[in-house]
């Protein structure tokens, strides 16, 4: 996507090599500024502390995660090391463990003086393909938004509501929920989004609201609790969200609050759509509420907020009282029952293990 006119990525190879740079989405809406990441403690720190988040981009952070030890420390050992750093820094989105079985598959039979090149080659592998992955999504959604657009009698606008980012901010490129958006209005067809502010770290308020802004979709954000309200009084089309790990049978780990639009909209007889890359599903799970653990985050985030001073100072300001426990479940499961359809770079299919086996008959 383009910022200011001049496309960038979320992550890429800096120019001289040996190190890669990101976007420091800590510091968005307000700032833009690019990190340089040059050891893999660093894309290790990059993702825990969510300079980097989102399930895509998470798992191209981990490929270059790699390729940056392979750099210091090519033996077994280093691999190895980098392997379990790299795992054990957010728990939920599967794409981490994904990016990083693939590495050390491709690595492990790899004479130590031929990795770092190998590594190298396979993170930009990974970052190209989710880069493909994520334009068919955009390519398979719109033809949702367009038979929304059609139910209407193309009158007015389709209204979508999405919740935290899915946006190119949470991929390599374009998105996973919002690449049919930006599908939708790049072919003229006038969308809507309400974008749920997403707390505790707002990430729809920061994030998706910023990237709609500046590819000049129309939206406005709303509170968490605004989307039952909109969904009674026919203000939502559907819905499409993002999901960090979808099972087998097609539950769905998504942001904390996903799980509460979804009863809304299955309420409301909204479609709820959930977009996802294929090294978002988790074979290996069935039972979402069960199986997938739920990362809980630093208390921090819910009794604090960031913001932006009228006079321009970001700062940090607490919302309760002092000495007040909090908890902080940073994602919910939505049950496959609760979603309409799964949009994937193969197509549409059911949240079943028949449509995602009819999308994918090798898994
Ligand atoms: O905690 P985050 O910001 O990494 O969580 C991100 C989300 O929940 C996204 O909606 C999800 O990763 C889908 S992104 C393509």
């Amino acid at each position: 996507m383009k910022i200011n006119g001049i496309p960038y990525r979320t992550i890429w190879p800096a120019p001289a090599g040996q190190a890669v740079e990101i976007i420091d989405q800590t510091r968005l809406p307000h700032e833009f500024v690019t990190v340089r990441l040059e050891t893999m403690e660093e894309a290790a720190h990059a993702i825990m502390e969510m300079l980097v988040r989102g399930a895509p981009l998470i798992g191209a952070t981990a490929a270059y995660g790699v390729a940056l030890a392979m750099n210091h420390n090519a033996s077994d050992e280093g691999l190895e090391n980098a392997y379990a750093t790299l795992l054990e820094t957010r728990p939920t989105a599967i794409n981490l463990r994904w990016a990083l079985d693939r590495m050390k598959k491709r690595l492990t039979p790899v004479h130590p003086g031929a990795r770092p090149e190998a590594a190298w080659a396979e993170a930009a592998a990974i970052a190209d393909e989710d880069v493909e992955i994520n334009a068919s999504i955009g390519r398979n959604g719109l033809a949702l938004i367009q038979k929304a657009w059609e139910a209407k009698g193309k009158q007015g606008r389709v209204n979508i509501l999405t919740h935290c980012n899915a946006g190119w901010l949470a991929t390599v490129d374009w998105g996973t929920a919002i690449a049919p958006i930006y599908a939708a209005h790049d072919a003229g067809i006038p969308v809507h989004v309400w974008v749920d502010e997403t707390r505790p770290r707002n990430q729809g308020a920061s994030l998706t609201a910023w990237e709609l802004k500046s590819h000049g979709v129309s939206h406005a954000v709303i509170v968490d609790n605004a989307g039952g309200h909109y969904m009674q009084h026919g203000l939502v089309d559907l819905c499409i969200v993002g999901t960090d790990r979808t099972t087998a049978r097609g539950d769905v780990c998504n942001k904390i609050g996903t799980y509460l639009k979804a009863l809304a909209a299955f309420d409301n007889k909204v479609p709820f759509y959930v977009a996802l890359p294929s090294p978002t599903i988790d074979w290996t799970l069935e039972d979402g509420i069960k199986d997938i653990p739920i990362e809980e985050r630093n208390g921090e985030e819910v009794s604090h907020l960031q913001g932006r001073t009228d006079d321009g100072r970001i700062m940090k300001v607490q919302v309760t009282p002092v000495g007040s426990p909090v908890a902080n479940p940073a994602f919910d499961v939505t049950p496959a029952r609760l979603v309409t359809a799964l949009i994937t770079e193969k197509g549409v299919c059911a949240a079943s293990a028949e449509g995602l086996k009819s999308l994918f008959p090798n898994r």
